[in-house]
């Protein structure tokens, strides 16, 4: 009898004891993954209150990014350009169009356009567009092909582990720098020897230490 006892007791412990933590522990773990907002948000693609296009802008016209987003290679935000940067435009442009009302009334209110935010980390990341653009990493590493884009889509998953790929070989996704803004940008070389190149130049190593990103 004592023998029966001993040995269902032990399979308790040695099976099922760890078989309910790790229950407990996965159903944990989906429980954070399901009400973090990560990996859901590829293809998020808001309405905005302008049907401005990228595609129109960036790719038939040829504007560069930087004509816009006029901070992203100086500081952590890359700015979404005011009205008055539309106006330059617009105040010849089209003066007529319905699609345009909203930006001219803004303009005249000096009031700003409230755009949707397609891409958002939570608060406790630390991004900095400077850290990446002035390196050589391009917007299309991270945002796709912007410039054929009617409206702004997300594509890359922003999780940490997404973060982490780039960060641990970076060398496929660097380019010189004067190209960044360039999305249809191809070498004429292996792209990781390119990369290569650009690390030892500049000494690049993207942190890959919790504190690197979590401040
Ligand atoms: C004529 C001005 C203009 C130009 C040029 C321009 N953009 Fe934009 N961009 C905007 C406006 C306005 C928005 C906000 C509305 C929207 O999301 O479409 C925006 C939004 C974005 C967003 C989404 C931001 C968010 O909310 O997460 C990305 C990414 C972006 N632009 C990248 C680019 C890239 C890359 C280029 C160059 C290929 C570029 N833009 C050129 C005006 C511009
Ligand atoms: C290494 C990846 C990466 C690169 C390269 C990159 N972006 Fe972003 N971008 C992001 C992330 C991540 C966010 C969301 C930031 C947040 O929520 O704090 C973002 C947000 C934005 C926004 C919304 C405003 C903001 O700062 O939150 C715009 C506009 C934008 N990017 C434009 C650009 C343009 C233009 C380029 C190229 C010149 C570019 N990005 C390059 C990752 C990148
Ligand atoms: C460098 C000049 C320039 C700038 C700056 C500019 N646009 Fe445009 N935009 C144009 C041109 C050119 C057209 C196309 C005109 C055509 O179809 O013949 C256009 C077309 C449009 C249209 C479509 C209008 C219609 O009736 O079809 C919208 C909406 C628009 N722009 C919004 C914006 C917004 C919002 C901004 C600022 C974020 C902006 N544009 C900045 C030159 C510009
Ligand atoms: C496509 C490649 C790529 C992706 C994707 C990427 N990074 Fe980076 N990251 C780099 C490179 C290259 C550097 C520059 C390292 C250097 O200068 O030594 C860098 C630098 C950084 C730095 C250091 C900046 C500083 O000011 O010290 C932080 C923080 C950072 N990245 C955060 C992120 C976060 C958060 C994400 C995801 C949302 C991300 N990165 C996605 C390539 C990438
Ligand atoms: C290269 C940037 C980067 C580094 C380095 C990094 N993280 Fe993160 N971390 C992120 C991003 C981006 C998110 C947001 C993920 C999302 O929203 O899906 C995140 C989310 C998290 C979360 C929330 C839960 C989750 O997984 O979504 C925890 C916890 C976390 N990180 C811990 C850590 C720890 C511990 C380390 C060091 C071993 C670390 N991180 C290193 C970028 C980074």
């Amino acid at each position: 009898m004592a023998q029966t006892f001993k040995k269902s007791f032990d399979l308790q412990l040695r099976v099922f004891v760890p078989l309910v933590l790790l229950l407990g522990a996965s159903a944990a773990l989906s429980a954070i993954y399901l009400f973090l907002p990560s990996n859901k948000d590829v293809g998020y693609r808001p309405e905005q209150p302008v049907e401005y296009s990228h595609k129109l802008h960036a790719g038939n016209l040829g504007m560069d990014c930087r004509y816009c987003h006029n901070t992203v290679e100086k500081a952590a935000h890359a700015a979404v350009p005011t009205t008055e940067t539309c106006m330059n435009c617009h105040h010849r442009v089209k003066t007529n169009s319905a699609k345009l009302t909203l930006v001219r009334e803004g303009y005249a209110k000096g009031e700003a356009i409230p755009w949707t935010k397609v891409h958002v980390l939570p608060d406790y990341v630390y991004f900095n567009h400077q850290a990446h653009v002035t390196r050589g990493v391009s917007c299309v590493s991270c945002h796709g092909r912007v410039d054929q884009m009617i409206k702004v889509s997300q594509v890359a998953p922003l999780s940490m582990g997404w973060c982490l790929d780039c960060h641990r070989n970076p060398a496929p996704n660097l380019r010189p720098v004067e190209f960044v803004t360039k999305l249809d940008w191809t070498p004429d070389r292996p792209a990781e020897e390119i990369g290569r190149e650009i690390i030892a130049q500049k000494g690049i190593n993207p942190p890959i230490d919790c504190a690197g990103c979590h401040r």
